[in-house]
């Protein structure tokens, strides 16, 4: 079994904060979204993995990802110049693939509970696809399934303008050697993609064994803000655990599961979790509420913030309260006068500078 992760296109939705960094690479309570990818191909003990770059983002992924070693694995990077469609992304991989059997992994999809059971039930079967659906409320931004009474699907379409269910294709598909000669049949769709979704369509129609099963565990896709926010909030619901490593003086308070890492300073400040605490951070006079994960060598002085990601070496200063944000590299966002009383809801690209 290989695995195939596709970290290439252009992250439309997550810009400006994409104008800088491949979505896949946006960090979740201090980890790349790509580095839980890898950890459940790890899991899975897949060793050879082929990753699909962009020429805009391509050098980032590889040198986040390296040569595989962190994960004791063997990365084969397929360079795909222009965004034409997932299923075009496997066309471009078959000589890594070969004839083997592969999961494609969208690198910036999130799955609860990784994909080490789900492979071994696609090893035990006969099929020629595994695909994996979820109830969605926005159908319209997703490939759709329609399943009948047996709960077999007799249907996929991408994207459809008038959804015929609400179950979405989740960004992980485990695949035997026959999606090829469906991807050789079908053509590109109106967005001038060649889709997966079509592919798989095909794969049923030809006759191949095709089977879909509701995941009763989160999934998101975070390409957009809010679902990225929401993928904050679950990972740091269902992973992060009470460890408080820097230096909390007496004036504060950390209550709940909170992280924070041994080289961060908290003064005068509360914290309430789940939050996690990047390195060399340093939190002064601040209230850091639920659901916020602050990155490495930020600094938070005089200010609340909630339910928000704040990337690394920020700098945000009196601001009376921060709620549902996203805030890029190394940007700042200042407010000169100490008594004010407004709150902000804040989407920020690296190295902005915001002053309220
Ligand atoms: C892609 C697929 C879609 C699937 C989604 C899952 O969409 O085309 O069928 O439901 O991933 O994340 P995209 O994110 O490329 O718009």
């Amino acid at each position: 079994m290989k695995a195939l992760v596709l970290a290439g296109g252009k992250g439309t939705r997550l810009r400006p904060l994409t104008h800088t960094m491949p979505k896949q690479l946006v960090p979740v309570a201090n980890e790349p979204i790509l580095g839980y990818v890898f950890h459940h191909i790890q899991d899975a003990g897949i060793k050879e993995v082929g990753v699909v770059v962009s020429p805009e983002t391509g050098n980032d992924v590889r040198r986040f990802l390296g040569r595989g070693s962190r994960w004791q694995m063997r990365i084969t990077y397929i360079p795909q110049q222009q965004p034409l469609g997932l299923a075009h992304a496997v066309k471009i991989a078959r000589p890594f693939l070969g004839n083997s059997p592969f999961v494609m992994y969208l690198g910036d999809n999130l799955l609860a509970q990784g994909i080490k059971e789900f492979m071994e039930e696609f090893h035990s079967t006969t099929l020629d696809a595994l695909i994996f659906l979820k109830e969605v409320d926005n159908p319209q931004a997703f490939g759709v399934a329609v399943l009948n009474k047996k709960g077999q699907i007799i249907k996929l379409v991408e994207k459809p303008k008038d959804p015929p269910s609400n179950l979405a294709l989740v960004g992980v598909y485990f695949f035997s050697a026959s999606i090829h000669e469906a991807i050789d049949r079908i053509s590109p769709s109106a967005r001038g993609e060649l889709e997966i979704t079509d592919a798989i369509q095909e794969l049923m129609r030809s006759g191949g064994s095709v089977s879909g099963q509701i995941l009763d565990d989160w999934w998101l896709d975070t390409g957009k803000k809010d679902d990225f926010l929401a993928a904050n909030t679950v990972v740091l619901d269902d992973y992060i655990k009470r460890d408080v490593q820097g230096k909390v003086d007496i004036k504060s308070k950390v209550s709940g599961r909170v992280q924070i890492e041994k080289t961060a300073r908290i003064v005068n400040s509360s914290l309430r979790g789940p939050v996690v605490i990047g390195k060399r951070c340093k939190i002064v006079n601040s209230f850091i509420g639920p659901y916020t994960t602050i990155g490495h060598g930020t600094r938070i002085i005089n200010s609340a913030i909630e339910h928000s990601v704040i990337l690394d070496k920020c700098y945000i200063e009196n601001i009376a309260r921060l709620d549902d944000s996203l805030i890029g590299r190394e940007a700042r966002v200042i407010h000169y006068d100490k008594n004010h009383s407004r709150a902000l809801r804040l989407l920020i690209g690296d190295n902005n500078v915001v002053e309220v």
